[in-house]
């Protein structure tokens, strides 16, 4: 006799194989996303040397998540992206780590190293430049 068979998990498996298509991130075993503003008050005090410089230390350790071509790493950790501003522009250069909701403030390049040696390699947030932490909610479900 053949073992019944649920529509629902059907579903749920071709939409899991299409995602993994469409967005192979989820397969990625990511830990981190920061954010780095380049809002006008953050780029004014060289935001975008902050985010060349996560770049180039992320790169290095192969933690940056994204494509190969692009020299970055497919199953990397961690994701990096520019945002507007949060309203730390009076102390930017405004940096967002999540899901750890640490807001670091005026962040210059120099700092970059020690951010990602000390909070996200060894989860020890860095308090001479940490302003704001959010409180963080529990797990979140797993989709796929
Ligand atoms: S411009 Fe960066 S926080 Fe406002």
């Amino acid at each position: 006799m053949k073992a019944p068979t649920f529509m629902i998990e059907d579903q749920l498996n071709d939409e899991c194989e299409r995602l993994e298509t469409l967005a192979p991130i989820i397969t990625a075993p990511i830990r981190h996303h920061v954010f780095v503003c380049t809002g006008k008050s953050c780029s004014a005090v060289d935001s975008a040397a902050v985010m060349a410089a996560f770049d180039q230390e992320l790169r290095a350790r192969n933690l940056l998540f994204g494509k190969e071509k692009k020299g970055k790493n497919p199953k990397g950790s961690i994701v990096l992206t520019e945002c507007g501003s949060v309203g730390f522009c009076a102390v930017g250069a405004a940096v967002m780590v999540y899901p750890d909701g640490v807001w670091y403030a005026k962040v210059r390049a120099s700092d970059v190293p020690e951010i990602v040696e000390r909070h996200l390699l060894n989860g020890q947030v860095v308090e001479r430049l940490a302003l704001m932490q959010l409180p963080v909610e529990s797990a979140q479900p797993e989709l796929c």
